[in-house]
């Protein structure tokens, strides 16, 4: 490094959990920053809601880095920033989610850089990966699990046989759930980050609006042991996917086999999966969130920020958005332990032109449960059918359905 060069000048906006690990790490590090970029980067300023003034910030500093959160007043200070010409690092998946195409064209207006790594899988690369290795590739599918919350819920479910509140409660307790956990356990947190993944993977406009989800609430402890018996797993995923010239991005509960690379992620950890014809698989996985965790992926876009030039991102297509998909599914349903139940739920199965993979079927006092692995059929048919069979009189419960994702890479 050059003793000249002028320091590299990173106003911080923000200082809670994300952003005072960022400004440790920042200060620990400097040396082997300067290694890296040939320029020390210094803090030139903090804004949180007690202290600091915003256009003085952004007057002072080379970059911003946004780990303040939510869309007001982030929105305003990212675009504002971008199109003044200052590189912008941001862990804000609300503020991708919502906005990407706004931020990406004030980051094109000023010729900065816009770095998101950390809004998806908290130090998990796949921004990256996406990004760059596979700029060139033809990404036909993502799966994630770039929910750290869902993900020790569901693990703890399957290890101890804990119902979802106790392990809910247990997540609380231990740090990894919110005290409001609503955003994680619904599903809409891994919606977000799915629709910035599947955005940059497909070159195609993809917003939270377009992301159906479906949460982990309603998943029993029946379901997780029955599934055992099938060989499943159950995670909560987000798909991505490319169909018929168009996409599908959905968040949902689903069974794994062994054979699936996500199928052994465990406790709060994340993990992405990219299949393209050229590369088949790969899989990346690492902690999803915690705060120097995730200030160490916004250290890495700091890096880039300050070292590479601004390429211009590729233009961005309007493919339609596929919501009807083929998938396999679990079904779990409580009838009366008679004769004849069982053909008649097949019957109805097989109206709809859904055929049963395997069954597990258990007496319980005057009840009966009965576990069915199905194969892919449209969603909309296999619901369909779910409502029938809802509707027969023996019938004891509305029927359970989860998603069953088929593929190994073995
Ligand atoms: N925590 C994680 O593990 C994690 C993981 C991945 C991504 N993220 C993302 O990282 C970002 C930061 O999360 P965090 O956990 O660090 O949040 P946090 O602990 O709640 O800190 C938020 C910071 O923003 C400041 N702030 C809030 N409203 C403001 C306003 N109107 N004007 C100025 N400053 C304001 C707060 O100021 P005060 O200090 O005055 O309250 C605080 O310093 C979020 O986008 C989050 O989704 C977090």
């Amino acid at each position: 490094m050059s003793s000249s060069s002028a320091p590299f000048r990173v106003g911080l906006l923000g200082h809670g959990t994300v952003g005072s690990a960022f400004h440790d790490l920042l200060e620990q590090r400097p040396d082997a920053i300067a290694a890296a970029t040939g320029r020390r980067p210094e803090i030139s300023g903090v804004l949180t809601r007690s202290r600091g003034d915003f256009d003085e910030i952004l007057a002072g500093s080379d970059a911003i880095v946004e780990l303040i959160g939510g869309i007001d007043p982030a929105l305003d200070h990212v675009t504002r920033a971008l199109k003044a010409g200052k590189h912008v690092v941001t862990a804000n998946k609300q503020l991708l989610s919502q906005h990407g195409e706004q931020l990406e064209a004030a980051a094109a207006e000023g010729g900065a850089k816009l770095g998101f790594e950390a809004a998806v899988a908290g130090v998990v690369p796949a921004i990256r990966v996406i990004r760059e290795t596979l700029a060139a590739a033809h990404v036909e599918r993502v799966h994630g699990i770039v929910n750290g919350t869902t993900n020790f819920i569901l693990t703890a479910m399957a290890r101890t046989g804990a119902s979802y509140d106790d392990a809910l409660r247990e997540a609380q307790e231990l740090g990894f759930a919110e005290a409001d956990p609503t955003e994680d356990v619904t599903g809409k947190d891994a919606a977000a980050k799915m629709a910035i993944l599947a955005r940059l993977a497909f070159g195609a406009q993809v917003s939270l609006a377009d992301v159906p989800y479906q949460g982990i609430e309603d998943v029993t402890a029946d379901d997780i042991a029955y599934a055992r018996e099938l060989g499943l797993s159950l995670k909560l995923i987000g798909s991505a996917e490319r169909i018929d010239g168009g996409i599908s991005v959905m968040v949902y509960p689903a069974f794994l086999y062994a054979g699936h690379p996500l199928s052994p992620i465990n406790g709060s950890y994340n993990a992405v999966t990219i299949e393209s014809p050229a590369i088949t698989e790969i899989t990346l996985s690492g902690p999803g969130a915690g705060g120097s965790q995730t200030a160490s992926a916004v250290l890495g876009d700091v890096i880039s920020a300050m070292n590479g030039p601004v390429v211009e991102p590729p233009p961005v297509a309007k493919l339609p958005i596929v919501g009807d998909v083929e998938s396999a599914f679990y079904l779990y349903v409580e009838v009366a332990d008679r004769p004849g139940v069982l053909a008649q739920v097949a019957e109805i199965l097989g109206l709809q032109g859904i055929s049963i993979k395997s069954v597990v079927q258990r007496g319980i006092g005057d009840d009966a449960r009965l576990v069915m692995d199905m194969h892919p059929v449209l969603e909309s048919r296999f619901r369909a059918a779910v409502d029938m069979i809802e509707r027969l009189d023996f019938v004891r419960s509305r029927p359970r359905a989860i998603h069953v994702i088929e593929e190994v890479f073995e």
